[in-house]
């Protein structure tokens, strides 16, 4: 299970959880997690660490560190993820 010790906080991350590859924010003792799936077509998103910031390499759509919707071509956020940390790791609920 990945722990939340091994995110960098106020940055993004993709990882894997019980073989779910999600992509994972950390704000504090804070996940907030998301799709990684860009909702415009289907691409995978990757963070942006110069702008925090996760960008989608396709058509140059862009998302806010908290999965809101930044620019376009996509018309809304990433779908979020509820996860709870327990116990230091990070599960998908
Ligand atoms: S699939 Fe992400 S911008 Fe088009």
């Amino acid at each position: 299970m990945p722990k939340l010790n091994d995110l960098p906080e106020k940055k993004g991350k993709i990882i894997n959880v019980d073989g779910q590859t999600i992509a994972v924010y950390r704000d504090g003792e804070k996940v907030k997690a998301f799709s990684t799936v860009c909702p415009h077509r289907g691409c995978d998103i990757d963070w942006n660490d110069t702008d925090g910031t996760w960008d989608c390499p396709c058509h140059g759509s862009r998302f806010e560190a908290d999965g809101a919707l930044k620019h376009g071509p996509a018309k809304r956020g990433l779908e979020k993820i509820d996860v709870v940390v327990d116990d230091g790791e990070i599960k998908v609920k």
